[in-house]
């Protein structure tokens, strides 16, 4: 209420030559009276079945510019036949602003029940809101506003990144989430105040496609940078590697003061990180993540380290990085089979925290795996954000809390462990750890039937595996128990209280997990 709804999309439709449709004037005029009225006469609830049926009706003709109320999109079935019509914008403006507008136009029922209200139903409707198509500032004039979202609907990306904040230590740094930053990482961290020579360390797959011009906007910015390149592969996140970026570092003559950046997916995040954390008793690192894993999971949050031969991340550090640059245009050339497994992590998201996010995936899926860059930029920088929350709350994992980030990651963990983690990916892996864990959830009361197939179909239509491969129980089990997640002999399990909601227990029987991977065979 008061972003402009009618009066930009008016505007728009005009410069776009195409209907408009006012969704309140749908309502009143089907109803016989005023929305006022109907508020009075059938309550919030009559308002929202009119309003529901209107979208249905609206929703079915294609190239129109339609206004909806405020609260239009919070149920379900009206979002996913609005993402099926077409493409959703977001008029973005603060609170106060709002309410001054609305105020000034004095129609609003809503607003009757008080600015306290008001502002808690911004903050209920914010992170719907967030996942719109495109999101354009509200507070210019109507006409710049149109203009703005013509030129979008163009393909125009002129949206800036988003940042999300991660405040942990002694800062809070950045996560810049958006197309082209790789390009313009120099003037990013100029402009943050970060000084001093740099190593980028990369390897040569994303070097190739990458290294240059990070290497040219770095010098472009007045940074002396040099680059190493690693092996590729998970072999190689090891201590030699660690070693040769070292080497390589003195050979560029890096200092206290100076800084790595880590450009790549999560091998070289955490090793450069490793490394980084190390040399000379800790340098500054940047962390320009390439793989959809590493930007919604392995360059947040800290964790580095590298494998022994004897296990994976046995030896490792905390280390904050001072700003994250996730390039969503990277995610164009990564093997599509690597950008499915990281859609596992955000489908983890969506599952432990938030139900909107899921609802986005199922909506947007076919767009987000033609890797369109607003939808990809849309869940990178959500997961984003639900994990600096997380993380923010439990930074060195003391508390407990940064736990329910590894939903599906206990017989995830164990199938890639007795698989040699050869045959699958960690985020297929975890894609039927999720299903074990939704269907222990299930049997535990806490997760419906629906909710459960709801996870399954969304993983099979994104291309992951649901059911583990035919393979020993027994062995399965004895994985786990050696795993770092078993306390006191009990498994313990992040599972579900329904999509959304997260927790942990150690109460699951044995055999229930014998009988869940069992029925995901035949799910
Ligand atoms: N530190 C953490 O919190 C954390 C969290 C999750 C995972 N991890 C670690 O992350 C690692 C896995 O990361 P990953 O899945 O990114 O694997 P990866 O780093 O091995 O990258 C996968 C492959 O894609 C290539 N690649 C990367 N970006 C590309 C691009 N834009 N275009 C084309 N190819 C590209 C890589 O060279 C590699 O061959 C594991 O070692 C895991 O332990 C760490
Ligand atoms: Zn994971």
């Amino acid at each position: 209420m008061g972003a402009g709804k009618s009066t930009v999309g008016r505007r728009l439709a005009a410069r776009l030559g195409r209907p408009f449709v006012d969704l309140d004037a749908v309502i009143e005029e089907t109803a016989g009276m005023p929305i006022p009225a109907i508020f009075a006469r059938e309550g919030e609830a009559g308002f929202r079945e009119r309003e529901a049926a209107a979208v249905r009706a609206v929703a079915q003709r294609k190239g129109q510019v339609i206004a909806t109320g405020g609260g239009a999109v919070m149920r379900r079935d009206n979002l996913a036949a609005l993402r099926a019509a077409g493409t959703l914008v977001w008029l973005r403006a603060p609170l106060e602003t709002l309410l001054e507008r609305a105020k000034a136009e004095g129609r609003r029922p809503l607003l009757a029940a008080g600015e306290a209200a008001a502002a808690r139903l911004y903050d209920e409707r914010l992170p719907v809101y967030a996942l719109a198509d495109v999101v354009v500032d509200a507070t210019d004039d109507p006409d710049a506003v149109a203009a703005q979202i013509e030129q979008r609907l163009a393909g125009v990306p002129d949206e800036g990144p988003t940042v999300v904040s991660v405040p942990v230590g002694a800062a809070a740094y950045p996560v810049y989430v958006g197309a082209g930053l790789l390009q313009r990482l120099g003037q990013l961290l100029a402009d943050r105040g970060v000084t001093g020579r740099c190593l980028v360390v990369t390897n040569p797959t994303v070097g190739a496609y990458y290294g240059e011009p990070l290497m040219q906007s770095l010098a472009a910015a007045g940074f002396a940078a040099r680059r190493v390149d690693i092996p590729d592969g998970e072999a190689h996140k090891n201590l030699a590697t660690a070693e040769q970026i070292y080497r390589a570092a003195l050979a560029a003559r890096l200092e206290r003061r100076d800084f790595f950046v880590a450009l790549g997916g999560g091998v070289v995040g955490d090793v450069a990180g490793f490394a980084a954390a190390t040399y000379l008793r800790g340098v500054a690192l940047v962390q320009a993540p390439t793989t959809l894993l590493a930007q919604v999971d392995a360059s947040v949050g800290g964790k580095v380290g590298v494998n022994l031969a004897e296990g994976k991340n046995l030896v490792g550090a905390f280390h904050q990085p001072r700003l994250v640059a996730a390039d969503v245009g990277a995610l164009r050339t990564l093997p599509r089979r690597e950008l499915v497994a990281g859609l596992a992590e955000v489908i983890k998201y969506g599952a432990i925290a938030d139900p909107h996010l899921l609802a986005f995936l199922e909506d947007r899926l076919e767009g987000i795996l033609d890797r369109r860059l607003s939808l990809l930029a849309r869940i990178v920088a959500r997961s984003c954000e639900i994990k600096a929350r997380v993380v923010a709350a439990d930074e060195k994992e003391t508390q407990g809390l940064r736990e329910v980030l590894n939903f599906g990651h206990t017989i995830g963990h164990a199938i890639e462990a007795l698989t040699g983690y050869g045959q699958f990916l960690h985020g297929e892996a975890v894609a039927i750890g999720m299903v074990s864990a939704a269907l222990l959830s299930h049997r535990l009361g806490r997760l419906s039937q629906d909710a459960v197939l709801r996870l399954v179909q969304i993983l099979r239509r994104a291309g992951l595996p649901t059911a583990p491969p035919p393979l020993d129980t027994e062995g399965l089990l004895a994985v786990m128990q050696r795993d770092k997640k078993v306390r006191d002999g009990r498994w313990r399990f992040v599972l579900l209280d329904g999509i959304g909601q997260a927790f942990v227990t150690d109460e699951v029987p044995w055999q229930w997990i014998k009988d869940v991977l069992a029925e995901q065979q035949v799910l």
